[in-house]
């Protein structure tokens, strides 16, 4: 007879990081009056902030989380030969045991295998649909002279519309895609899961699978963007029916066995602090992508990291896929989002899965769209608690390509959390500033540019407050 336990098991409701921290990293606290300084100091551009000036970071998710002690362990036992390293084929090894992808390229991270992908597939001329492309992805098909089209649900772009998968691609608006810029105009269709630019919300495996069954009818290749791919399976398995017995791991390769390769950013999903692949089925493509990794990355045992980092991916992805995590990373998140909402404080709705986004707009009327709503209240949050996020919004995509300004869509700011890094007092303190903010709203005032560059401003923009 196996022993019994007598007692009611209570419903609780606090979520325990599932994690016990064993090494510490002390953060840095500041009186109001040196962060006046360090702010003006620093232009009022949070990026170029000192990071030790800052309390709390949720400038990324990117690169920034904490590895646990099995990464630590194979990162010391790593192999770090240049060519057939032991480390390589244990990161080959995981990466096709997830995705199941036949080719493993490794790349220093997500934008290097972006660029290697698209410089041998994009030319001028030719079109890539996705839900929403990331900056870097844009860009990279930019510089190729090709076109990056998002078509997004009209839901994604709404930000108080409640819908279980905004980041879905509306299928109707890629069919009509492929019929007017004609089959041969476009090398593939892809997908990125989640959809950061769109709020980090994620892709349902309905229109995961439509979207490849419509591409493959076509006969192009479906492409994944597959940086939080471990979090938007646990999307899927708590919100889309039939899921929800089914674990992180099967519904990602489920998600990966509709797409033809993919393009991999592990400073996310990865869990490490650098590191991604490109991974396809098509040899000869392989090929031509393996020999230009050569020229641009290293070798194609290494790629662009170091045998620890393989290692560190090798283990990550898994543990990026670990129910017990899963549940904390998201549940963070949305119990930020529930806070907020209590206190009547706008956001993007529902919470996504790496970050939580402030409408500004919405919070702040009385700051002029053409002052950067966003961009002051991410100064605020810094002011009032030495926390730093980052805007999405007219800073980072109002400057028009011949110099006039035009304002974005939307005026949002960006938390973004590293995984494993901040506990639930960080996200209650968080809250607490928030509502402090809101509560004297008034005091927020607008800023004007003062210096700029002619592209990605953002990252170097100088400003001032608006008296
Ligand atoms: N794709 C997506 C969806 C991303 O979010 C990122 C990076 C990349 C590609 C590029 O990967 O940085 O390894 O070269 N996003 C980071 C962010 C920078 O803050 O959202 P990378």
């Amino acid at each position: 007879m196996p022993p019994k336990n007598q007692f009611d098991q209570p419903h609780i409701k606090t979520v325990v990081e599932p994690f016990r921290i064993r090494s510490v990293e002390p953060i840095t606290f500041t009186t109001p009056q040196q962060r006046a300084e360090y702010l003006a100091n620093a232009g009022y551009n949070p990026f170029l902030l000192h990071a030790d000036y800052v309390l709390i970071d949720l400038l990324t998710d990117s690169g920034t989380g904490a590895m646990s002690s099995r990464q630590w362990a194979g990162m010391i036992a790593s192999d770090e030969s240049y060519a057939g390293a032991t480390s390589f084929y244990k990161f080959e090894a995981s990466v096709k045991d997830i995705t199941g992808f036949k080719h493993v390229i490794p790349t220093h991270q997500g934008r290097a295998a972006e660029h290697i992908l698209f410089a041998n597939t994009v030319k001028k001329g030719k079109v890539v649909p996705s839900n929403t492309h990331f900056d870097t992805t844009r860009a990279n098909i930019e510089t190729t002279g090709g076109e990056a089209r998002d078509l997004v649900i009209a839901e994604g772009r709404q930000p108080q519309t409640i819908h279980p998968f905004k980041g879905n691609i509306d299928l109707d608006a890629l069919r009509h895609t492929i019929e007017t810029v004609g089959v041969e105009n476009i090398p593939f269709v892809m997908l990125t899961v989640t959809n950061n630019s769109g709020g980090g919300q994620p892709v349902s495996m309905a229109n995961i699978r439509a979207a490849s069954e419509l591409a493959h009818s076509y006969g192009l290749p479906f492409i994944l963007d597959a940086c939080r791919f471990a979090e938007n399976s646990w999307f899927i398995h708590l919100r889309e029916e039939g899921y929800a017995d089914k674990t992180p791991i099967e519904i990602a390769r489920e998600m990966f066995s509709y797409a033809d390769g993919c393009t991999m950013s592990a400073k996310k999903d990865g869990m490490a602090n650098i590191g991604g692949f490109l991974a396809l089925n098509d040899d000869n493509l392989a090929l031509t992508c393996r020999n230009m990794l050569i020229l641009t990355e290293g070798f194609p045992t290494y790629g662009g990291m170091a045998g620890y980092d393989l290692e560190a991916v090798a283990i990550g992805l898994y543990e990026a896929l670990d129910p017990d995590y899963l549940r904390y990373r998201i549940r963070t998140i949305e119990y930020l989002g529930e806070k907020l909402t209590a206190a009547g404080i706008p956001i993007v709705r529902p919470t996504g899965g790496h970050a939580l986004y402030l409408d500004a707009r919405a919070m702040l009327p009385h700051i002029p769209v053409e002052q950067y709503p966003a961009w002051s209240l991410n100064n605020a949050l810094y002011l009032v608690g030495g926390v730093r996020g980052v805007e999405i919004g007219s800073v980072m995509f109002g400057m028009q390509p011949d110099g006039t300004e035009k304002p974005s869509a939307m005026d949002l700011v960006r938390l973004a959390f590293p995984r494993r890094v901040y506990t639930q007092s960080h996200v209650d303190y968080l809250a607490e500033i928030l509502i402090a903010i809101n509560d004297q709203k008034d005091r927020v005032t607008g800023h004007r540019i003062v210096w700029q560059a002619p592209t990605l401003r953002h990252f170097t923009v100088r400003l001032e407050p608006v008296e």
